[in-house]
């Protein structure tokens, strides 16, 4: 029976790890409403584009990415096209003026009202649903089937920001700073290990500010670890992303101390001269920002550092950018993302004069030449040392299979024809392994 098939859904999505989360939870809806998931729009029967606003590229890319679904949609006029996510949120209204292919536009806080929305796209409505809702769109998705997934999962744990960096349109698509009760966070981790997850990164865009109501009054995000810690089957814990003025003492300390926390910690500083943290409204200085990461190093000597910078920001001058570069010598950082400064509407920096463009381009060709040496460093320090690896899928030989480090490098293992450990790596498995060679950006070693 023909219309007994069930739809295909294809979900797109750009932008941070919160987003990955999301299109995960958005796909579990639309499986109540009888849709799976598929690999490309051209099967689809609605297609889900699940946004980033955070620079202007990634939010023009929008409109591009929706102008090639045409052809889809005048060979198959029933084709949904949704558009999720921040630029949804920022630019709701505009999206549907702009797009006329557009039926349906939906915000991060309101797609457990998706199965709904469709339903009035069927009935020939175009709807736009940007709310903050009073309800708990994680509490109205809970109920969904306990398919197996993969090792490795997301879980939002904190959303919104109140920090009000001046670049960032966060504050403004994500919202205030909520943090989710802590007891349905451990429920769905509990959940996730059930379902074959061993490592949990928790998510917030300010995470190391999680302040849940629970069990015994206000919960830390270190609490919050160490509660997790005890879950049976669960190895590995991580948390992204956080701010350097949220390092509490406590959760410094279970860098140290806890043992399935993850020696790996990304801790944007955006730049390092004290007059752009300043006019950024950073609210800390380089040396803080220094000193900060001395008493992490202390409680955890081996930990690998990852960074976020901004080059090219309003009124940066040569000096402030070598106190950047002056910066990341003195963190060294293993991995870290660099972005050209970017202006959006709405943001107090966006008043300010920019940076000419070709110096901007250079700055950030000379940054990402220095990250790019000192990951490839700290690539280079893992060769001869053991880690453990938690394997997630196959490689590209027969009987290799690729992982992540404890640091977060991708690691490629063959197991041996014989001898102890002859064939017997598995998806989910949780191995020592020794390094023994490093390539551009992976490492290659062999089981202990
Ligand atoms: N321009 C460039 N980069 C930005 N980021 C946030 N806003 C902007 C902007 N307007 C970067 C910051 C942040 C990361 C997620 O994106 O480095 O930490
Ligand atoms: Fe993009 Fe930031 Fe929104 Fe994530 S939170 S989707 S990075 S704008």
């Amino acid at each position: 029976m023909a219309d007994m098939d069930p739809k295909k859904l294809f979900i797109r999505t750009y932008g941070c790890q919160m987003n990955v989360y999301d299109s995960e939870r958005m796909a579990e809806a639309m499986g109540s409403k009888g849709y799976v998931e598929v690999g490309s729009p051209e099967e689809a029967d609605m297609i889900l584009l699940n946004t980033c606003h955070i620079r202007e590229k990634a939010a023009e890319k929008v409109y591009s990415e929706l102008g090639r679904f045409k052809d889809l949609k005048d060979a198959k006029p029933d084709l949904k096209i949704g558009v999720a996510g921040c630029v949804a949120q920022a630019e709701g209204e505009e999206i549907m003026r702009r797009q006329p292919l557009v039926d349906l536009v939906v915000g991060p806080q309101t797609y457990h009202r998706l199965p709904d929305m469709v339903a009035a796209v069927e009935a020939g409505e175009r709807p736009v649903d940007t709310d903050f809702p009073v309800e708990d769109k994680f509490e109205v998705l809970k109920n969904r089937p306990l398919a197996r997934r993969a090792p490795a999962a997301f879980l939002t744990v904190q959303e919104g920001c109140d920090k009000f960096c001046a670049f960032c349109v966060v504050p403004y698509t994500r919202g205030a700073e909520v943090s989710r009760p802590p007891e349905r966070i451990l429920r769905e981790a509990q959940e996730l290990v059930e379902r074959g997850v061993r490592e949990i990164t928790l998510l917030g865009q300010n995470v190391n500010a999680y302040h849940g109501q629970g069990d015994g009054g206000d919960w830390t995000l270190a609490r919050l670890i160490w509660a997790l810690n005890d879950i049976d089957g669960l190895e590995r814990i991580r948390f992204t992303t956080s701010h350097p003025n949220d390092m509490s003492d406590d959760l410094i300390a279970a860098h140290g101390e806890c043992a399935k926390l993850m020696p790996y910690l990304h801790l944007p500083v955006q730049s390092g001269s004290d007059r752009i943290l300043k006019r950024m409204n950073r609210k800390h200085t380089a040396e803080e920002y220094l000193r900060l990461i001395d008493r992490i190093r202390a409680a955890r000597p081996d930990i690998m550092l990852s960074g976020d910078f901004i080059v090219g920001f309003p009124e940066e001058t040569d000096q402030d950018f070598e106190d950047t570069l002056s910066l990341i010598r003195a963190v060294g950082y293993g991995s870290a993302f660099s972005f050209k400064y970017s202006s959006r509407p709405g943001t107090p920096a966006a008043e300010r004069p920019l940076v000419d463009d070709v110096v901007a381009d250079e700055r950030l060709q000379r940054l990402q030449a220095l990250l790019n040496d000192q990951a490839a460093a700290a690539l280079e320090g893992m060769v001869g040392r053991e880690v453990g690896v938690l394997f997630e899928k196959s490689g590209r030989l027969p009987g290799q299979m690729v992982g992540k480090s404890d640091y977060l490098h991708a690691v490629h293992v063959s197991a041996p024809d014989s001898g102890p450990n002859a064939g017997d790596i598995a998806v989910g498995d949780l191995r020592r392994v020794r390094i023994t060679a490093r390539a551009p950006n992976s490492l290659a070693g062999e089981l202990i």
